[in-house]
């Protein structure tokens, strides 16, 4: 029986996620400005007013972009929603930095979008000016994007630049597709897009073009376009075949151009891109983080410094060359706290300043450390291991203590097997944290209990401190935890009522130093 659940991947992407969100919390409250988001605004368009326009300036752009988008309110919103088929929120909190971060990409893709003629409307609500309205919208966080069609809302799925939003939202609004008609088209296009997916048909109709067309709807982040010229064709993706159709992915990247060998079917085109659509080695950003994580590909990453990088970037390519559409390599500034720290907390490594390589497999929720140096030939061992499945996994563990004369054994990661699971007493075992709420009680209770049974041959008191140590077969996630591990079944720790009195402990524990464990098992479960 399990008493917790495994840590599995959206276990682990929760808490680099929850990690990376109070990092943002507290770095926000550090670096307060009162930069208020409705101050920025207003400033934005008061500069626009009185200074002379200069047309190619950014806050120039921006200001105006900002009156593409309408200030939901109480009076308007329901208007709004009914009265277009396509509404695109964004719900924001004036003192939410995300907020701040995401408001400007998301008037610049107001403009563009207004550019492109779109039949969208956009749309955004100060939540904490208008909570009851924002709720009705279905906006429980900040920043949330939602898009309604026809009143129904569905949420945001793309990635968080402004082009990354122009894309999705064209997607989902009837123009999957951008058609190239001419030469001057195809030239303007590669002005503005790097990357992007490109089909060549004889006619835009027929089965491989609807399939073609469902992909390009369905994926979410790739601009698709299509022309029915190769000459054209070629401008936007070298040495294309003239066999038609064709479809490639192009990337600004060593491997620019990847062309698609497949039949056309929609799920089949939209696995080719999403192997295909990462660069080598990506580099993390708060941009494209979310995608990054979001991703089901094994993932190695590499912490160092930028510079300590740059060395490193042709044997890491040289690997993603080598394991492409299998494992993901990316690439993370050890300097930047926000998208460093997590990760190596979750290594137990966080003041480190040394070049690391990690790796993680999001089905098992294993992580990996390559604990020899980052040389071309361990780098390509390490991604050759993790994908035969023969790494060892890694878990944090402090150095071995001297338990010598301690009436509580201190337990590590590294100890764990041999002090719990392969001793010959009974355990009974305290889970703690230095920041757990109650574990002080517990410490004290259990010290009381220890002194108790003081003596005793066949049971050992013993404590873990679980946010440095840890070990497969300890599944916990809430402290303090107290386990008792009978000496007959140690892959069935029993566990107990943290709430107790120390005396009904007492009494529990000399319970089930003597009665058979399955009896125990069954007593227990009513108290958790
Ligand atoms: C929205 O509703 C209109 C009117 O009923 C309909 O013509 C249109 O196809 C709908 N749009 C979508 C995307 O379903
Ligand atoms: C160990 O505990 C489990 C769960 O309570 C039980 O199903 C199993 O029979 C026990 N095994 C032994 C050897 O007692």
């Amino acid at each position: 029986m399990m008493l917790t659940p495994k840590p599995t991947s959206k276990f682990i992407y929760f808490t680099i996620f929850l990690l990376i969100s109070l990092t943002f919390m507290i770095n926000s409250t550090a670096s307060e400005d009162s930069d208020d988001i409705e101050d920025l605004i207003a400033l934005d368009e008061e500069q626009d007013e009185q200074s002379s326009p200069k047309p190619s300036s950014e806050a120039e752009v921006l200001s105006k972009a900002q009156r593409i988008v309408l200030e939901l309110n109480n009076d308007n919103t329901q208007k709004a929603i009914d009265g277009n088929e396509y509404v695109f929120v964004l719900g924001y909190a004036p003192w939410d930095v995300r907020s701040a971060e995401l408001m400007p990409r998301f008037a610049e893709a107001a403009s563009s979008l207004n550019e492109l003629k779109s039949p969208v409307l956009m749309g955004k609500i100060d939540a904490e000016r208008h909570p009851k309205v924002a709720s009705n919208l279905g906006i429980k966080g900040f920043p949330t994007l939602l898009l309604f069609v026809n009143g129904t809302s569905q949420p945001y799925t793309g990635g968080f630049s402004s082009e990354e939003i122009v894309i999705w939202v064209s997607k989902k609004t009837g123009t999957p597709i951008i058609r190239i008609n001419s030469v001057d088209e195809a030239n303007d296009f590669l002005k503005k897009h790097s990357m992007f997916a490109v089909g060549l048909f004889d006619k835009f109709e027929g089965p491989d073009y609807g399939e073609f067309v469902k992909a390009a709807t369905a994926d979410n982040e790739i601009q698709f376009v299509e022309t029915c010229t190769s000459q054209i064709a070629n401008i936007l993706f070298q040495d294309v075949k003239s066999i038609s159709p064709f479809l490639g992915i192009v990337k600004s990247e060593p491997e620019r151009y990847t062309s698609y060998e497949d039949a056309f079917e929609k799920d089949k085109i939209l696995q080719f891109l999403n192997d295909n659509k990462f660069p080598l080695v990506t580099f993390l950003t708060e941009v494209n983080s979310v995608k990054v994580y979001a991703s089901d590909k094994l993932q190695v990453y590499v912490f160092a410094e930028a510079d300590e990088f740059q060395k490193l970037l042709e044997p890491f390519q040289k690997a993603a060359r080598k394991f492409k559409s299998k494992i993901m390599f990316v690439f993370v500034d050890i300097k930047d706290d926000n998208l460093a720290k997590p990760f190596l907390t979750l290594f137990g490594l966080e003041d480190s300043e040394d070049t690391l390589v990690t790796a993680f497999d999001y089905k098992t929720g294993a992580k990996y450390l390559l604990e020899s140096d980052p040389t071309p030939k361990n780098i390509e061992e390490f991604g050759s291991g993790l994908l035969k499945g023969i790494l060892p996994p890694f878990y944090k563990s402090q150095a071995i203590p001297d338990n010598k004369g301690a009436d509580i054994l201190t337990v590590v990661g590294n100890t764990f097997d041999d002090l719990v699971l392969s001793s010959s007493k009974n355990i009974l075992l305290e889970v703690h944290t230095p920041w757990c709420l109650n574990c002080e009680t517990t410490r004290k209770q259990v010290e009381k209990l220890a002194k108790h049974f003081k003596g005793l041959e066949n049971l050992v008191f013993a404590k873990i401190d679980a946010s440095v140590n840890e070990h497969p077969k300890l599944e916990v996630d809430d402290y303090p935890t107290l386990l008792f591990y009978p000496v007959s079944n140690k892959s069935n720790p029993i566990k107990l009522p943290t709430k107790s009195s120390s005396k009904d402990l007492a009494i529990l524990i000399n319970k089930y130093l003597k009665e058979p464990v399955h009896d125990a098992q069954h007593d227990t479960k009513d108290e958790l």
